[in-house]
């Protein structure tokens, strides 16, 4: 493997490079298949009677491509840069770390491969079966050797604190996967959770939880404490709240699993912890985001010229946002409204496009070209573009499903004096239809973000090495 020389360290960069041109590849096909789901809500005939493009088999190839090929792609790259740059050191591991990129790509395809072929566990975000979940196990842990021993021959005296964040995320990824994934095989795609009943159901949601609080939440957040300070060319706002807010955050997040079942068979005084937690999170949450933003003290005019820190700070902004109204949806009587309905589709991809898929967009943007010897990215104008295409399309996107949401669960729940039902429920499913279309709108300004990005990034990797030199104004 040939290591690139940004300075003094050889840093093995090859790895960043390979997970950073894929996360922008698998952004535009997570993308795209949501487009294709979020169409098919509104054309149904869509699925053109073909099994392998049911909306039930489609839905959670586009979890599985924007999580855990886009988001988790970022991750690997960025944890693997981040780590190497703020350790002084090269990554530990040898083959380890070339097998960490072909294993997880491998291990997407697999999900390409199966999901639309029905072989699904029914647990949300872990719907692959137990022969892949044991190949996400093995590459996992490789992943954690190569993070882990790189910290651990660092050539500075402490540890940075995006490494803190990486560094929990990587360690309880691993324990709620291995956790929520055992099972017993029947057959070669086939097997049983080893849980059962109300045990099933809150394994699964500490682990569904989990996943976002760790890998949505805490990764991102490393990624966060690295790019928006070396965007910004500021010091971190403060660096006691950072490691306070860390520690409130992993503490806390562990716990909050039963919000999402509220009123089911799990115990009453469980479902209570779990809100009562939810809402303290909130605190830690925005400790975070407040952080981010402070970084910029002193540094606000940047954001006139800057598409990538507008990119990096309204990620903050959505972070913000996805982490108020998510303790408020955990209270349970707010609950009994939103659970269900559209309005849980909105929370989820303010935090998903809003936080996650900018946060990424930004320091992909810093980073491409740093790892393809420019100096800056082939088109600013293009980057601006795509900041305004992509905020513009989640706008549509949230709005749609906040309106939609609300109006499902008041309609679900309107009596008449006599005490029978105001609405059926294709009343509310009609109701809905303009604004599945919105939302439809809204995702294809996003893909069309992620086209331009694509774009972006193959004309600057083309370009002859150190031909595009930075511009100070766009
Ligand atoms: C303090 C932080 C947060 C709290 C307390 C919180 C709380 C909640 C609640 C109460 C629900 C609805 C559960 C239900 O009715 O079924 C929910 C759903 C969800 N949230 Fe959050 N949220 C937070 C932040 C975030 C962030 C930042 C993201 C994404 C990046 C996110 C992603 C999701 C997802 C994916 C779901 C849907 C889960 C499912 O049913 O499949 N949340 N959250
Ligand atoms: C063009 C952009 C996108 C579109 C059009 C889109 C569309 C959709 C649709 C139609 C659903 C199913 C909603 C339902 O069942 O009612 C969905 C679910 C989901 N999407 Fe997206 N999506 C997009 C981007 C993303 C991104 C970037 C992420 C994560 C980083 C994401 C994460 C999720 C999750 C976690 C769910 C499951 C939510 C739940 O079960 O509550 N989406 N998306």
């Amino acid at each position: 493997m040939s290591q690139t020389n940004m300075s003094a360290v050889d840093y093995n960069f090859d790895v960043v490079r390979q997970f950073t041109v894929m996360t922008v590849i698998w952004g535009l096909v997570g993308t795209l298949v949501g487009v294709l789901i979020a169409a098919q809500l509104i054309w149904p005939a869509l699925n053109f009677d073909t099994p392998w493009l049911t909306y039930s088999r489609l839905r959670p190839l586009h979890t599985n491509a924007v999580i855990f090929a886009f988001g988790t792609s970022a991750l690997f790259a960025t944890s693997y840069y981040v780590v190497q740059r703020t350790c002084k050191t090269a990554l530990f591991g040898g083959k380890l770390v070339a097998f960490t990129f072909w294993g997880w790509q491998a291990i997407i395809l697999s999900a390409i491969i199966t999901l639309p072929m029905g072989y699904t566990t029914s647990k949300e975000y872990a719907e692959l079966e137990w022969p892949i979940d044991i190949a996400i196990a093995v590459v996992w842990v490789c992943y954690a050797i190569v993070f882990f021993g790189t910290l651990a021959k660092r050539k500075t005296s402490h540890i940075y604190v995006a490494n803190w964040f990486y560094g929990a995320f990587i360690i309880t990824i691993a324990v709620l996967h291995i956790g929520n994934s055992m099972a017993i095989p029947v057959s070669m795609m086939k097997s049983y959770s080893i849980y059962s009943g109300a045990t099933d159901a809150m394994m699964q949601w500490w682990y569904g939880h989990n996943a976002v609080g760790f890998l949505l939440t805490a990764g991102f957040l490393g990624m966060m404490y690295y790019f928006v300070p070396k965007q910004a060319e500021r010091p971190v706002y403060s660096y006691r709240l950072s490691i306070v807010h860390f520690w409130a955050l992993i503490s806390l997040y562990i716990w909050a699993g039963p919000h999402h079942l509220h009123y089911t068979a799990l115990p009453d005084w469980t479902q209570s912890v779990g809100m009562v937690m939810s809402i303290v999170l909130f605190l830690p949450s925005w400790g975070g985001m407040i952080n981010g933003i402070m970084t910029l003290s002193g540094a606000w005019h940047k954001l006139r010229n800057d598409p990538i820190l507008r990119f990096l700070i309204v990620s903050l902004s959505f972070y913000g946002m996805s982490t108020f109204e998510g303790p408020m949806m955990a209270i349970k009587s707010v609950n009994a409204l939103s659970h269900y309905t559209d309005w849980t589709i909105g929370h989820v991809h303010s935090g998903a496009l809003g936080w996650v898929a900018m946060v990424s967009i930004g320091a992909m943007y810093h980073m491409i070209p740093l790892l393809f010897n420019q100096g800056r990215m082939y088109s600013i104008k293009l980057i601006n573009t795509h900041f305004w295409i992509h905020t513009a399309g989640i706008i549509l996107y949230i709005v749609a499903m906040w309106i939609s949401g609300v109006m499902q669960g008041l309609m679900w729940r309107a009596t008449n004096t006599d005490g029978t039902l105001t609405y059926s429920f294709i009343e509310s499913v009609t109701a809905s239809h303009p604004f599945y279309i919105m939302r439809f709108l809204g995702g294809v300004l996003v893909v069309a973000g992620f086209v331009i990005m694509l774009y972006n990034m193959i004309k600057t990797i083309r370009a002859a090495d150190g031909s595009l030199q930075p511009i100070e104004a766009v």
